[in-house]
């Protein structure tokens, strides 16, 4: 396609193929979103108000539901039948509604419960929570999963403003600001920015909370909350301020962050006022901020500019990237600044080209274990499911197509301007890959640089399969560091008896992942001698005892796949019962994974089953899968 064909493309709509309403044919003013939670019966009794007017010919409304119950359907107040379509997988049965004639702006109300097959809903006993006080509810919509938590148009194309009402025994969070309530057991919610269904989010059990900034709070359940506080509160104001530097003020007034218990399947989510995240990112040495970087990331990028369907999803997680690594790279400049450090603003690009390279390197590695179809920018939904395409493609791909951007227009001056230009224009709205192009030459062709523009290989960079058309050149500063020290162990006959605690005693937490995972490559190529693995441990204990899951699973990846271990020892034996408590895809996947081909097929098996009832329906199909099991 030429690129006049492609900025063609932004003037159509795209449709979202992952839903089955007809959200195209209306608008929302206002969504009022009532529930009831039952921890009895493991569900939510809700009703859903949406003000919708038309904004095309239509004579019936057609929502999303996916395993709901419907208890009756009104219009103005007034209850009219209803139709139930037939289930099909994945989409969930559309519900329809049937208008009266001339009806152009109208109250439309749904009643419904939640069932147990819920695949957005985690209810958790008591027993299995670390505080063990009362029983717990998270929810987890993205992509398609708000369906089967109340009747919605599910499409990251439509928006709306909601009141959020919760009626709960346990103190209850949801996606919006808190609002006074004087009913007990309720709680109130504003969310006056519209939000798409994904967005929506529920959570409710024994909850504490403490600051972890000017405006930001940090909940969770008791037990954990100092050391979820300590985990953040260095960081998080300097994130919104230098995010706020980069963009556009913080418009959400407050970030709050939920951290879940264990079975909690990703590492956050962006949920507008009220992060989810694992309690994995709580490794006592603050590594893992980054991760609430860049869902801070998405308040702008996903939150305020959306992708109109999950085909361009790469425009939500591939933006978030970026911005997260600038507020990275922008917050240790401004410590080396505060240092007196002459040269800050390399120091914080020192920073964000290495955590760039991290993400050059998974791209890489996606790229060889992806089906061809989903190492494409842009997606093809038709046939198969936003679930099913989900890796890091979107992410890092995403990133590299923005960095480059960045680099070929001129570096980071140049493409500032940009940045606030595009969250300005498409602030409250939803847009596709052919809008966020057209935009680009919207910007830059009045300022003389269209001829940049005219060099992309825009075909290949959103169609094309794998890894980029262009390489990108990072600073390798950092990683040098790390491949220098790797080299040394790869030479173990010419450096035996040269190494010592002090060869990492001075790397960044990202570097010694890169360590970890340039040693693993390399010595599954050509597996050493026993001896230097435990070199390695008698050398540098401090990874034997790592408390960050990052380095537990890079350095068990280390060690195992040698295929010295057996199920019998030590090393092994904590290894896999750290995997009972980690629910987050990320690790509790390649883990079990690691122990079927590397220890032993049945003892993954069995640890996976003895552990399987704490995880996250997502997360237990996943494994299954990765087992052979389904
Ligand atoms: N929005 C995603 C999580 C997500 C994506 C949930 C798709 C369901 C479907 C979130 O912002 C995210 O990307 N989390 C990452 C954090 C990382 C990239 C820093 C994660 O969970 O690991
Ligand atoms: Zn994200």
């Amino acid at each position: 396609m030429k690129v006049d064909e492609l900025r063609a493309r932004a003037a159509s709509k795209e449709l979202d193929p992952c839903t089955k309403s007809n959200y195209h044919s209306f608008s929302a003013t206002q969504t009022t979103l009532n529930l009831d939670v039952s921890f009895e019966k493991k569900n939510i009794v809700g009703s859903v108000t949406y003000d919708l007017k038309k904004t095309a010919s239509t004579s019936e409304v057609v929502l999303d539901t996916s395993y709901l119950d419907i208890n009756g359907v009104k219009i103005d107040g007034v209850s009219v039948s209803y139709d139930l379509g037939k289930r099909t997988e994945p989409f969930g049965s559309p519900l329809k509604i049937s208008l009266p004639a001339n009806e152009e702006a109208f109250k439309l109300t749904v009643l419904f419960n939640t069932t147990e097959n819920s695949t957005a809903l985690q209810f958790i006993d008591k027993e299995a929570t670390d505080s063990k006080v009362s029983d717990y509810l998270f929810s987890q919509c993205q992509a398609i999963h708000a369906r089967s938590m109340f009747p919605c148009f599910d499409t990251p194309g439509f928006k709306s403003p909601y009141s959020f009402r919760v009626h709960s025994p346990s103190y209850a969070l949801m996606s919006g600001r808190p609002v006074e309530s004087s009913e007990s057991d309720t709680y109130l919610f504003e969310q006056p920015i519209p939000i798409p269904s994904y967005l929506v989010a529920i959570a409710s059990g024994n909850l504490a909370h403490a600051p972890i900034g000017p405006r930001s709070t940090i909940y969770t359940e008791p037990p954990n909350l100092d050391a979820c506080q300590w985990e953040f509160e260095k960081d998080m104001e300097n994130f919104l301020q230098v995010a706020e530097g980069l963009i556009y003020k913080y418009e959400w007034l407050k970030y709050d962050a939920l951290i879940l218990p264990l079975s909690f399947p990703y590492g956050g989510m962006e949920n507008p006022n009220i992060t989810f995240a694992t309690p994995t990112l709580i490794s006592k040495d603050r590594s893992q901020v980054n991760v609430m970087a860049h869902e801070l990331a998405h308040s702008w990028s996903g939150n305020l500019v959306t992708n109109c369907t999950w085909e361009h999803f790469w425009l939500n997680e591939g933006w978030t990237v970026y911005l997260e690594r600038r507020i990275l790279g922008g917050v240790a400049s401004v410590e080396a600044k505060q240092n007196g450090d002459k040269d800050y603003i390399d120091a914080g690009e020192k920073v964000r080209h290495f955590a760039a390279i991290l993400g050059w390197n998974s791209l890489v590695d996606t790229v060889k274990i992806m089906p061809a179809q989903f190492t494409r920018l842009v997606w093809d939904l038709k046939s198969s499911t936003p679930d099913d395409a989900f890796s890091k493609i979107p992410y890092e791909k995403g990133f590299s197509f923005l960095f480059y951007l960045e680099t070929v227009l001129g570096g980071v001056d140049h493409f500032d301007p940009f940045m606030k230009y595009y969250f300005n224009k498409y602030r409250y709205k939803s847009l596709d890959s052919y809008q966020f192009i057209d935009t680009l030459y919207e910007f830059y062709e009045p300022i003389g640089k269209k001829e940049v523009l005219d060099s992309v290989d825009w075909n290949t960079w959103l169609f094309g399969d794998g890894i980029p058309p262009s390489t990108p050149k990072f600073d390798t500063r950092l990683a040098d560091e790390c491949y220098t020290l790797a080299e040394k162990w790869l030479n173990f006959d010419k450096f035996q008896g040269q190494y010592s605690e002090s060869d990492i005693a001075k790397f960044e937490a990202d570097q010694h992942l890169l360590f970890l995972g340039t040693m693993s490559e390399k010595f599954s190529d050509k597996t050493p001698p026993l001896e230097v693995y435990e070199e390695l441990r008698r050398v540098y204990p401090q990874y034997s005892e790592a408390t960050n899951g990052e380095i537990i699973a890079g350095w068990a990846d280390l060690q195992l796949k040698s295929g010295y271990f057996n199920a019998e020892d030590a090393l092994v034996k904590k290894f896999a019962a750290w995997l009972g408590t980690v629910g987050r895809m990320k690790f509790a996947r390649p883990g079990y994974t690691l122990l079927k081909n590397h220890v032993d097929y049945n003892f993954a098996v069995s640890t996976f089953r003895k552990f399987e009832s704490r995880y996250h329906p997502i997360c237990k199909t996943m494994v299954k899968k990765d087992l052979g099991l389904e």
